[in-house]
């Protein structure tokens, strides 16, 4: 791995086994791209990469006799306004009114290791070695302002990392209207668009297009990262498949608004460009102040989809989670929302939480409704002391109970919202995101604190603080139920309100920096209506994320099988709940209810008393299975989609472990077929010479790797059959003999 600088042709070539990336200075002073994809030679210079021809209706950058322009040459990160009629990466204000830039190459610098983007998360090392980072600094010397454009290469992933930060050293202030993290360029536009879109209860569903000219996009405006679009996007070859083909990666490490673009001109070049959506944004920049843009993180696979998911995987798991959590195999829970929604009392969660404990279960979840006046969602948000009316011992004495029964306590909450009747509420009014003379828009009766403002943070602070450090907490799910509307903030200035969304989210990063900071220990779980805020930053300090409120096993297929294309397994909160399903009405046999779930942090989130002795034998052999297998599934194993559920009637998919002696696979069907034709099940990631003992549903068999993987497992309709039929399934233990 290294960054070489070639002096003479002013060329940068960041390269390890896997990647190379290849820019120039280029005549005008800016910095043109030249190559990204598979790893190649390094070489003096590449400048026979460059393309430059006369063209009619062309502008020109250069003085006469040059031709080049900026109209067809691909960019670093592209201005608008000197001839190059694509959307800009940036824009600027200036006091006279113009946008014109022209930001030059000044130096670079070339350092090991890879600095933190305080106050933003972003992937780390945990040694300088394991990554180069190299800082260009770019000048308009009419206006005294510098862009850095920051990229890091990783030694053992195909990853590049990039990042802006503006600095203005000048004397005016800027308006920064545009500020996005990268602009990616390539020659042709023979690839396809992946994406995950959705909405709540189906959340991150595959997406993939076909590129055309013009602009495709996905974006979030609603101050989160959304249950819509996934601040995510990969392009992929049309030839590319999960386990073979060329494909490009890129996600945002950003819970806030975000766009993901790609741009294709009438000569075929695409333009992919990520960062914080414009739409929602403006920031003053004022003299000696500076605005740092969150990270993209791009992923290059020349062998799939899948190792394109398995990169991130990695990468995000060891170099983005921190804390004690992230190397741990995680607690089997019990959440009691969907077992008694509002209407508890401690006596009914003690009676839950001690069937749990029965069950093998290690943490018991208190959701929604402990405190204030929380007995529906219309009232009492912000008001974080507890209900005695409920909890007559509070939760110190709830939490205390639950220890004794041999289980972990963990709480839920919603640090970010209030209800308009609360005493929160009623003693700061202004404390709420609204506009001075509008119409304040709800949603599930509650309205966002204004998290931009330091003193509303440490309020719900220092309440929030004392109830953890009373109690004896070792699990948090926080949640965060609305989008933002009215995005105004009572104490901004004028100019300092476009930047209102952008500070807001950094609220909340400080939020959880003090907590985690103060509360090592403590697991943390994200959660936004399910899975509305499930992105790269979130796990930065939450390391699971509540995958999405659908709970039903088959609906979730589709939501874990999407979630996968960026996200580790063990980031997917995933549960057991009760039939009929409270999202779909559905009934699922609890077996595949759990054979889905084990493919995240596995859980329960239904009162184990209502079910009969023959279901919770089941559950206890669950729990077993997973706490036998979950550092496989979370920590050891590479995660392999097999069947998409988008694509047909059955789902599969399957973990290895990294030495390829242990996996496990599962098969899930939709609805049955009658005299069904057969299926064989071809796995992957196995070694071919390798005996394997293979445990099904019924039998148990030897085989070598290459046949599995060849010849496959037929799968066992009869089995399936006994099984109920609509929505069986079944598991394959596999293991080195
Ligand atoms: C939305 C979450 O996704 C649910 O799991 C639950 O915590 C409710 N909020 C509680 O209000």
């Amino acid at each position: 791995m290294s960054i070489i600088f070639h002096e003479q042709a002013k060329e940068f070539h960041l390269f390890n086994d896997k990647i190379s990336y290849v820019m120039e200075v280029m005549a005008n002073g800016q910095m043109e791209q030249l190559y990204y994809g598979k790893r190649i030679h390094d070489r003096e210079s590449f400048h026979y990469l460059h393309e430059e021809m006369p063209r009619a209706l062309m502008a020109i950058n250069v003085p006469e006799p040059g031709v080049l322009s900026m109209q067809y040459t691909k960019q670093e990160y592209p201005a608008y306004g000197t001839g190059d009629f694509r959307s800009p990466a940036f824009s600027i204000i200036q006091e006279n009114g113009s946008r014109i830039c022209n930001f030059v190459y000044d130096s670079h610098r070339i350092l090991q290791g890879k600095p933190a983007l305080t106050p933003l998360p972003a992937t780390y090392v945990e040694a300088e070695s394991e990554a180069w980072t190299l800082e260009i600094t770019m000048k308009d010397a009419l206006i005294g302002a510098e862009l850095v454009l920051s990229y890091t290469i990783y030694e053992t992933f195909p990853v590049i990392t990039r990042n802006v930060r503006f600095v203005n050293q000048g004397e005016q202030e800027l308006i920064l209207d545009r500020a996005l993290s990268m602009s990616v360029e390539f020659s042709d536009m023979n690839y396809e668009m992946v994406h995950l879109s959705g909405a709540w209860a189906r959340e991150r569903y595959v997406k993939n297009r076909k590129l055309e000219m013009g602009i495709q996009a996905i974006q979030s405006t609603c101050g989160s990262s959304s249950s819509e679009q996934n601040p995510f996007l990969a392009l992929k070859r049309p030839d590319a498949t999960e386990q073979m083909g060329e494909v490009y990666g890129f996600s945002l490490v950003y819970s806030s608004s975000f766009l993901a673009q790609v741009e294709v001109n009438t000569h075929d070049m695409t333009r992919v460009m990520m960062g914080i959506c414009p739409e929602t944004f403006s920031w003053n920049l004022k003299p000696e102040e500076s605005f740092q843009t969150p990270e993209v993180v791009m992923v290059y696979s020349d062998q799939g989809l899948n190792a394109m998911s398995q990169t991130y995987h990695r990468l995000y798991r060891t170099r983005l989670m921190r804390g004690i959590w992230k190397e741990e195999a995680r607690p089997i829970l019990l959440n009691n929302w969907e077992a008694t929604y509002f209407d508890f009392n401690e006596e009914k969660i003690l009676n839950i939480a001690e069937k749990a404990k029965e069950a093998g279960i290690e943490l018991f979840v208190l959701d929604d409704g402990w405190f204030g006046a929380r007995n529906d969602d219309l009232r009492g948000l912000g008001d974080w002391f507890v209900n005695t009316d409920k909890l007559k011992d509070g939760i110190t004495g709830l939490s205390r109970k639950v220890e004794a029964l041999g289980m972990k306590f963990g709480l839920w909450v919603e640090l970010e919202m209030v209800n308009k009747d609360s005493d929160l509420y009623r003693a700061h009014p202004d404390w709420i995101l609204s506009t001075p003379g509008r119409f304040e828009s709800h949603g599930r009766h509650q309205f966002v604190l204004d998290f931009s403002r330091k003193e509303v943070v440490d309020y719900i602070h220092e309440m929030i603080g004392k109830v953890i450090r009373e109690a004896s907490i070792s699990y948090i799910k926080w949640d965060m139920n609305r989008y933002m509307t009215e995005v105004y903030s009572a104490t901004a200035d004028a100019k300092d309100q476009g930047g209102v969304m952008h500070r807001y989210i950094c609220g909340v990063y400080d939020l959880y920096t003090r907590l985690t900071e103060e509360f090592p220990e403590i697991l943390f779980e994200s959660c936004a209506s399910g899975g509305a805020r499930f992105d790269p930053a979130m796990l930065y300090f939450a390391p699971q994320t509540w995958t999405s409120d659908d709970t039903d096993a088959s609906e979730r297929q589709k939501i874990q099988y999407g979630t996968s294309f960026v996200y580790p397994l063990v980031s997917m909160g995933s549960h057991v709940s009760a039939v009929p399903n409270h999202q779909l009405y559905r009934k699922t046999p609890i077996q595949t209810r759990a054979n889905v779930a084990y493919f995240g942090t596995f859980g329960y989130e239904l009162d184990l008393n209502k079910l009969d002795q023959e279901e919770f034998q089941q559950v206890k052999s669950q729990v077993a299975f997973m706490k036998k297998n979950r550092k496989l599934i979370q920590q050891d194993g590479d995660f392999y989609r097999l069947l998409s559920p988008f694509e047909g009637e059955d789902t599969a998919w399957m973990v290895v472990a990294q030495d390829k002696k242990q996996a496990i696979a599962a098969y899930y069907q939709k609805l049955n077929k009658v005299n069904a034709s057969w299926l064989r099940l071809r796995l992957v990631g196995l070694d071919e010479n390798q005996l394997y003992e293979v445990k099904g549903a019924q039998h148990t068999w030897q085989v070598y790797g290459d046949e599995l993987m060849h010849a496959g497992i037929v799968i066992d309709r009869e089995y399936l059959n006994r099984e109920g039929g609509d929505f069986a399934s079944v598991i394959y233990e596999i293991q080195a003999v």
